[in-house]
């Protein structure tokens, strides 16, 4: 059964009020450091786009590995046009996971990108382990899309507010793709 993960914004409360000595949000505040920049955008900016682009990163590279098991798991008629999809998918995307992780240094911030990070953070539905027809994954995956792209569209106008242009043209830059790869997914089910 599809469960949803942790909220990034209820992790961060977690995190105030009373962490385990080991735990993720621990390490995560022990690690929520800005190293000094040149960078002339204001500490208190930096610092708020980090958070919010490592609440994306976390999405983007579940997002990332929910491509590979389509890929891997997809059968049927359909199968040699949706395994060579969900793999270009599962490359693009591992652009856009760079993207956001080398735009996180660029500010000063630490990108959080381990598989227990993303595991607790991500905002999208677990992918489901048993589908195997070109339909389950079609909808499974557009599914994932949508909600990345949702995301991140979100994360545009959160930029434009912090007046961090560069960051909205980086999740620009993604948003564009996400939708183009929702339309070769969803152009299988229309
Ligand atoms: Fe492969």
């Amino acid at each position: 059964m599809a469960t949803r993960r942790t909220n990034p914004r209820s992790a961060s409360r977690a995190r105030d009020t009373a962490p385990a000595p080991t735990s993720v949000n621990e390490r995560r505040a022990d690690a929520f450091r800005l190293y000094p920049t040149k960078n002339d955008l204001a500490e208190s900016t930096r610092r708020e786009v980090v958070e919010l682009l490592n609440a994306r990163l976390a999405d983007c590279i579940d997002l990332e590995t929910q491509a590979k098991q389509a890929h891997w798991n997809v059968k049927g008629p359909s199968f040699i046009a949706l395994h060579e999809l969900f793999d270009d998918i599962h490359g693009a995307v591992d652009e856009y996971v760079d993207l956001i992780a080398e735009r996180i240094v660029q500010l000063g911030g630490i990108p959080e990108g381990t598989v227990g990070v993303v595991a607790q953070r991500t905002t999208l539905i677990d992918y489901p382990l048993a589908l195997s027809k070109g339909s389950e994954h079609v909808a499974a995956l557009s599914d994932a899309l949508a909600a990345f792209g949702r995301a991140v569209r979100m994360g545009i106008d959160e930029m434009t507010d912090l007046k961090d242009a560069d960051s909205a043209d980086v999740l620009t830059e993604i948003s564009r793709g996400v939708d183009k790869w929702l339309w070769f997914v969803e152009a299988h089910q229309q």
